[in-house]
């Protein structure tokens, strides 16, 4: 097990009704000046924003709007809400949305406090030493960024997507109502839940030895995501099937589950190439990108073979004696559950061409500051990343 330093602030509620506490949170937090920000128009439609707005009146706390975030949220958005805060006199941020809305409040929040460009922060050396504080209330179970450090914008032009990570970007809180995924079209459900288990996956992925209690944890993760993706693609009303998979996308990204351990990343940063060149949602991404990594891995690491084999054991049901054997069947159960779930699983499901590799590999190991490796499992550099992308077609 490796040493670690675990602290997670942000306040959780959970449940029926949550978001009408809303304007006492914020107040309860200091919030004075709140700016709502939200994405397409899904909030509106549900009536979210209006009783989000009303918490904010009863509360007596002065608010802006900005609309129009949009999925794999662009940083020209982030500038917006940059010059809107500092116009205003913002002191507080309020995410109505998914990872797209909250990953824009948590740029705003560190960009209104930075006297540079905010996205130094972004593929750069530099993290933000602060920021002013967000809350969220989540719509959408999937990326986990209501509980985690980090957050992913797209560059306007060049279309690079890049990630930063500070704990100053933790949310101050989120409310999270599972009624409020009850709206989202089935295919952002499963979506989401490709995301969430790929969270899970990417820490699974590990040579950190001894970690039985995270491996357990990660384990039960993953086996209630997938027995609550068949009810809730039933009945997308299904509460208790809705509120498990909200806690598990929580609790897959916040942190606990993995701790004590080394992870991965590959899949997550070579999926960026694809939801940045194709506007492929980033669990529809994972779903062709993670079976290809892990076929890759039992290729040529003899070390990820007794490893996934035992997800493959212990997740998938497999009981084939040889682990390679095990490995591979792992896989290709992980592959039939994306399927299930309605996910692309192919490069030209999303547009992607043979001609595409070079460039999306290049992308991924040399573009907007990475150092040529990706990966904390093995290093990929561009040439096995290719080889990785080449997995991926037909
Ligand atoms: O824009 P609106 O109209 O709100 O519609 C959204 C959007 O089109 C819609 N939606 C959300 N909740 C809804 C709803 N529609 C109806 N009813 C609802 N209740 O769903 C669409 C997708 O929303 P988005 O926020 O993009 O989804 P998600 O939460 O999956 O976030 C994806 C982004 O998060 C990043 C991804 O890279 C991607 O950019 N990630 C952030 C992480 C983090 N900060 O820790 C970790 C993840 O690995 C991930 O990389
Ligand atoms: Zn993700």
């Amino acid at each position: 097990m490796e040493d670690f330093s675990y602290r997670l602030p942000t306040h959780f509620v959970f449940g029926h009704g949550s978001e009408r506490g809303t304007g006492r949170l914020v107040a309860h937090y200091s919030g004075t000046k709140v700016l709502v920000l939200f994405g397409g128009g899904s909030v509106e439609r549900s009536g979210l924003l209006a009783r989000v707005l009303d918490s904010l009146d009863r509360a007596l706390l002065d608010h802006v709007e900005l609309k129009g975030v949009k999925p794999n949220p662009l940083l020209s958005t982030v500038y917006e809400g940059i010059s809107l805060v500092r116009d205003e006199r913002v002191d507080f941020i309020l995410a109505l949305g998914g990872g797209s809305v909250i990953d824009t409040a948590k740029a705003i929040a560190a960009g209104a406090r930075y006297p540079g460009d905010v996205w130094d922060f972004y593929g750069g050396d530099r993290t933000p030493d602060r920021a002013l504080p967000i809350g969220c209330v989540l719509t959408i179970a999937a990326s986990g960024s209501e509980a985690s450090p980090d957050s992913v914008i797209t560059q306007d032009g060049s279309m690079l997507k890049r990630e930063t990570s500070s704990s100053v970007l933790l949310p101050t809180f989120s409310i999270l109502n599972p009624e409020l995924t009850e709206t989202l079209p089935a295919y952002q459900t499963a979506c989401g839940i490709t995301d969430m288990y790929s969270h899970l996956l990417e820490r699974y992925v590990s040579r950190s030895s001894a970690v039985e209690v995270s491996d357990r944890m990660i384990e039960g993760l993953m086996l209630a995501i997938v027995d609550e993706a068949s009810p809730v693609a039933e009945d997308p009303r299904d509460y208790d099937a809705r509120a498990n998979l909200m806690w598990a996308a929580t609790m897959a990204h916040c942190g606990i589950a993995g701790v004590d351990r080394k992870h991965d990343w590959a899949s997550h940063d070579i999926e960026y190439a694809l939801s940045s060149r194709y506007g492929v949602a980033h669990g529809a991404g994972l779903a062709i990108v993670i079976p290809a990594v892990l076929t890759y891995y039992l290729d040529v690491e003899a070390a990820a073979v007794p490893r996934l084999a035992q997800l493959a054991r212990r997740v998938w049901g497999v009981d084939e004696a040889d682990d390679m054997t095990a490995a591979r069947a792992g896989v290709e159960a992980q592959r039939a559950f994306f399927v299930s779930l309605g996910m692309p699983t192919t490069l030209e499901a999303v547009g992607g061409k043979l001609e595409d590799i070079p460039e999306l590999a290049h992308e991924t190991c040399h573009a907007g500051g990475r150092s040529g490796t990706v990966g904390g499992y093995l290093p990929l550099d561009e040439h096995a990343v290719a080889r990785i992308f080449s997995l991926m077609l037909l």
